[in-house]
């Protein structure tokens, strides 16, 4: 067989990286995955966050002990293992494992074995043990493209002049709108958990020019969608001197850079999530755009065609059938801008061509991944907002601050937000965003 003597070099390494020390013995850190055996040889798959790879272990060329070690190791069991790399054309990542020397750190009990074993598990199942669920193949892929959207957000905006400022969490009002505000009991007082830095950025952007946010937001509504969550993060890029058209210019730049870095770095993460990657590949700017005018004109036509069942009520807001008609027409993510201005936040900057229309983008993701980014330009008047504060029955001592930002150098400004779980869910093309997030919380999920 390999010849390779226990006790020799084995520099410690991760399996992905297993590619550079072909034909030399390394020390691996991990977990059983999965065991095989076929007579005199067994088959461990073992796993340890970086991907996983499979071991062989003859019985002829191994001692007794670690032959019998081997056999009996339990899914999930935390081992250190000794081999040597051998590729294999066969093998999914390109290559296999000579084991000779298994270390077991912490055996499983075969009376209490590992609760997700390799066959299917109901989704409830899975969430109740997400703790553990996180450990296989897919959902560790996930959480990695999650981390690398992260980065790339970040990247993206650090290259191009954004200095990252964050906002507070525990807020003393509604950034949009109050029916969806988790309160807490702040020294006697109430305060509410953050919907979105913007309000704050506003101040930061007026401060440094191009700045960001990127945290967790919340959000109390009771919404049970695929879509959902009452805890998600938020990266949040705001730009003084600007307006909708440099905003509209930013979100498809800034898409495009994060899908290009996923399919540069996370390939092989995506082919394991079963993703259809062509479909990545054909997101590059400009995106499409659309009026929202001429959005609900399609859904009416589609209506009148008989491809959508409800005709589109004008003023409302999509619903998840017309986002996802709508975004399945183009191969590419869809901007939808100048919605009624009825129907969007308070803050929004009228279209001067037309008061009746706010100067907002809603980007939707295609093949029906439905909003990812939400965005406008905001009201540079203090008037206006004043007025709009009024109009929303806000509280004014609350956002005396707020109106402070257009009593001293106002200027025109604009900032969207993006959710990262909808971007992951998108990327990743999961139809709800549970897997997107380590812990994901919903209306009917705090567990664990
Ligand atoms: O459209 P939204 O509500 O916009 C804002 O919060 C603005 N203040 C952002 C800004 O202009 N700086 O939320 C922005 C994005 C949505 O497009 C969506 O991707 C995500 O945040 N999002 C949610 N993701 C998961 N669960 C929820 N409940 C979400 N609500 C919004
Ligand atoms: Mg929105």
């Amino acid at each position: 067989m390999t010849g390779t003597q226990p006790g020799g070099e084995a520099p410690l390494t991760t399996i992905d990286k297993v590619g550079e020390h072909e034909g030399q013995r390394v020390t691996l850190r991990g977990w059983l995955y999965n065991l095989r055996a076929s007579g005199k040889l067994l088959f461990p798959i073992f796993r340890d966050g970086s991907g996983t790879i499979q071991g062989i272990v003859p019985k002829a060329a191994v001692s007794p002990e670690t032959f019998e070690t081997v056999k009996g190791l339990t899914q999930e069991s935390s081992v250190v293992v000794r081999g040597r790399v051998r590729a294999d054309q066969r093998a999914p990542g390109g290559y296999e494992l000579d084991v000779d020397e298994v270390e077991v750190r912490q055996r499983v009990d075969e009376n209490a074995p590992f609760p997700i074993t390799l066959k299917e598990h109901g989704v409830d199942f899975l969430m109740e043990h997400r703790h553990l669920w996180v450990r296989t193949p897919r959902q560790s892929a996930i959480l990695r493209i999650r981390a690398e959207i992260i980065k790339a957000a970040r990247d993206f905006l650090d290259g191009a002049g954004f200095t990252l400022t964050d906002p507070p969490i525990l807020t003393p009002a509604a950034c949009e709108g109050t029916s969806t505000l988790f309160p807490v009991e702040y020294f006697g007082e109430e305060a509410f958990l953050t919907q979105s830095g913007q309000l704050y950025i506003e101040s930061t952007a007026l401060a440094l020019g191009k700045v960001y946010s990127f945290g967790p937001t919340f959000r109390a509504e009771k919404s049970k969608t695929r879509r959902h969550l009452t805890e998600f993060w938020m990266v949040e890029p705001e730009m003084a001197y600007a307006g909708l058209d440099e905003l509209m210019e930013l979100a498809e730049h800034f898409i495009a850079f994060i899908v290009d870095r996923v399919l540069g770095r996370r390939r092989a993460d995506l082919v394991l999530t079963g993703r259809d990657i062509a479909k990545l590949e054909a997101i590059q700017a400009p995106f499409p755009r659309l009026r929202y005018d001429e959005a609900v004109a399609m859904l009416n036509a589609a209506h009148a065609r008989g491809e959508l069942p409800q005709p589109f009520e004008y003023g409302n807001d999509f619903g998840s059938p017309d986002e996802t008609y709508l975004s399945s027409q183009y191969d590419r993510p869809l901007m939808v801008h100048r919605y009624p201005a009825a129907v969007k936040a308070f803050y929004m900057q009228p279209d001067p061509e037309d008061a009746r229309y706010a100067l907002c983008v809603d980007v939707l993701a295609p093949e029906g991944y439905g909003e990812v980014i939400g965005g406008s330009e905001r009201i540079a008047s203090y008037n206006l907002l004043k007025q709009r504060i009024e109009e929303h029955h806000l509280p004014l001592d609350a956002f005396g601050w707020y109106l402070d930002l257009r009593r001293y150098g106002s200027v025109q400004h604009a900032g969207f937000g993006m959710g990262i779980e909808r971007a992951v869910a998108w990327i990743c093309g999961l139809d709800h965003v549970r897997e997107t997030i380590p812990f994901a919380r919903t209306l009917n999920r705090m567990y664990p």
